[in-house]
């Protein structure tokens, strides 16, 4: 289990999030689709009637939080309306529209979720929003290079096969990430610890380690 200091993305798209049973609500694609458009499109409403009408004053009221919060998310800054109990997986896929963050346990278990924050990774399940301040949040869409490369780790996992279902794939992603800013050259058992927050439900584990040491070894 990782620790729950480590505060904490891959397979984009339709498929991983039909899979993903995160919104049990959500039966068919379409209707999840609309979903998440609708309470995007309802938290920038929200944000722009809170905007309009709801602060006359800079300061909120006594014994309330300030919603409109300025998020630090790969490298831009964001005003977004929050919740004062909202995970930061809630903002980031609902408010912000970067579903690339997956969300699957929603109790900080699996890793799913998984962001790097001030170079942390971190459960953004576990994350409350407001406790994120001016951190530098990153996400898997923000490892995206200049012309839309892919970032190396993302690379060596495809040149490794490290995802099978690929719903855990952008969690373990942002781990190596995290891992190797801060060591670049790891050994085997330092991965496999950094790693042990993410779980697979393929068990494609041996596929994700010798992604990262390929990553690693800039091969
Ligand atoms: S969804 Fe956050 S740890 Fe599982
Ligand atoms: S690749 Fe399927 S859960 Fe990880």
């Amino acid at each position: 289990m990782k620790d729950p200091v480590t505060f904490y993305p891959g397979a984009e798209g339709d498929q991983a999030d039909a899979d993903s049973g995160d919104l049990s609500i959500l039966r068919s694609r379409s209707s999840r689709r609309a979903f998440i458009k609708g309470v995007i499109a309802s938290g920038a409403v929200a944000g722009s009637a809170t905007f309009l009408f709801g602060c006359t004053s800079d300061r909120p009221a006594a014994g309330s939080v300030e919603r409109l919060l300025s998020l630090n998310i790969n490298g831009k800054v964001r005003r977004v309306d929050v919740l004062p109990n909202e995970t930061l997986a809630m903002t980031l896929r609902y408010k912000l529209g970067l579903t690339g963050t997956k969300l699957s346990c929603d109790r900080g278990e699996c890793g799913a979720c998984t962001v790097v924050i001030d170079g942390v990774s971190t459960y953004s399940c576990s994350t409350l929003t407001h406790m994120v301040g001016d951190r530098q949040v990153r996400t898997i869409e923000g490892l995206e290079g200049p012309n839309g490369e892919l970032h190396p780790v993302q690379q060596a996992m495809i040149d490794e096969l490290g995802p099978q279902c690929g719903f855990c794939t952008p969690g373990q992603i942002m781990s190596a990430v995290a891992l190797l800013e801060a060591n670049p050259n790891p050994s085997r058992e330092e991965v496999r610890h950094a790693m042990s927050g993410n779980l697979c439900r393929c068990g494609a584990y041996d596929h994700y380690l010798n992604s990262v040491m390929r990553a690693a070894q800039g091969v």
